[in-house]
């Protein structure tokens, strides 16, 4: 199979500090130099991206005067008017400055939750001035190492006040955004406040205004966690809260790797492509938002080996995209599928206007109900379709 070559149609994008990360860990220092953006941009628009996002501090250093910030900004737009860019996310740094180790939102000291809610309100108006239509919040130092040190309940309710103050803004500015926020169980944090997308989607039903919040979520953040990827993602589109997702590889309960997609569990990343673009009603597209890569180039590769791997993301979602098509295609798949009865469980259990009393009424349900070919009988074939899963995502058929 020839790489497919990637179209604006694909809404692939990237993190500013994804092909801008300099290497640096804590156990040494960067091994790349700082890259400007006018060339990350055209350099992103040559790989086939459509999109850039960005943290404030990306473009424009901590603490940078008003006039340096501005500078950044106007050659960013110059550069995105240049490729034809767009910014489809923007999101806040929250984490990297000393302030804010205790937290933003969510820091026991009140003077850094204002300083942080500034900070946030800021980059908003950028996003919007921008024509951003997602605006992501990650919580990294929003936790604790300790248990005493954090009060949890009184940490959710001071998140909640800012974000609900957040939705309120953006109402009372007309802003064309919604907001995505992305879980992860640890690091920098020993634990981080909504750790998983479950506990996300749990926390949003409480806001003022739900419907104004949807969640990013990484692949390699819920299988730090030793989670499904793909079955989270699944339940996300269920509760129709799939704003915006983080693309990567991971390889196991390990830290945050941040590998390019498809390069720690492939099983899980065909089963999430698969998802994506044939899970939706009469097998289309499930998510039709940015394919969002938040990776992070090796620290052993030079500037060759960024593009390297920013291409390898999309190549990888380009080829699992055309092998899940291949699945679908495929008639053996379609009886084995038949044969495990896959759509038997978008049969209703009742039928329609049955109540409990006609289930209890029912004696075929129960008393004449024979369990006993389920013993030595009647199999479900599962592994026969992950073995055919395996051909296609090998490319053996
Ligand atoms: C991580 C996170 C971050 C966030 C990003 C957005 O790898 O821990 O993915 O990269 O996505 O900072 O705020
Ligand atoms: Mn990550
Ligand atoms: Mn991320």
């Amino acid at each position: 199979m020839v790489t497919p070559t990637p179209t604006p149609a694909d809404k692939f994008s990237f993190g500013l500090w994804t092909i801008g990360y300099n290497g640096a860990d804590p156990f040494g220092g960067p091994t790349r130099a700082p890259m400007d953006i006018v060339h990350v941009v055209e350099k992103l628009k040559e790989v086939g991206a459509y999109g850039l996002t960005f943290h404030d501090d990306d473009l424009f250093a901590f603490g940078s005067s008003d006039a340096d910030r501005q500078k950044q900004i106007d050659r960013l737009k110059g550069a995105l008017a240049d490729t034809g860019l767009i910014v489809p996310m923007v999101t806040t740094n929250l984490f990297s400055a000393p302030v804010f180790k205790d937290g933003g939102f969510t820091s026991n000291d009140r003077d850094v939750r204002r300083f942080a809610l500034r900070k946030a309100l800021r980059q908003l108006d950028l996003g919007a001035e921008l024509g951003a239509k997602t605006f992501v919040m990650w919580g990294g130092r929003e936790g604790a190492e300790y248990d005493a040190a954090k009060d949890i309940r009184m940490a959710l309710e001071r998140y909640r006040e800012g974000v609900n103050m957040f939705a309120q803004y953006v109402t009372d500015k007309g802003y064309d955004i919604r907001f995505a926020i992305e879980p992860k169980p640890n690091e920098p944090r020993g634990d981080i406040l909504l750790p998983t997308l479950g506990h996300a989607i749990a926390f949003i039903s409480t806001l003022e205004k739900p419907d104004m919040f949807g969640i990013n979520p990484e692949v390699g953040h819920e299988q730090m966690a030793g989670l499904n990827f793909a079955s989270g993602i699944a339940q996300a589109l269920y509760q129709g809260k799939l704003f915006h997702i983080d693309l990567n590889g991971q390889r196991g309960i390990k830290y945050d790797q941040d590998l390019v997609f498809g390069h720690g569990d492939l099983y899980n990343a065909f089963a999430l492509v698969d998802l994506l673009e044939n899970g939706g009603p009469n097998g289309g597209q499930a998510y039709d938002g940015p394919r969002h890569f938040d990776y992070k180039p090796s620290r052993t590769e030079d500037e060759t080996g960024v593009w390297d791997s920013a291409r390898a993301n999309i190549a990888n979602y380009l080829m699992l995209k055309e092998r899940a098509a291949a699945f679908r295609a495929d008639p053996e798949v379609q009886e084995a599928l038949a044969a495990s009865q896959v759509d038997g469980l978008s049969v209703p259990t009742l039928a329609e206007g049955e109540s409990y009393e006609n289930l209890l009424a029912d004696r075929s349900a129960f008393e004449d109900f024979d369990v006993n070919p389920y013993y030595n009988g009647k199999g479900f074939g599962f592994v026969r379709l992950q073995q055919l899963a395996t051909e296609h995502l090998l490319g053996a058929r």
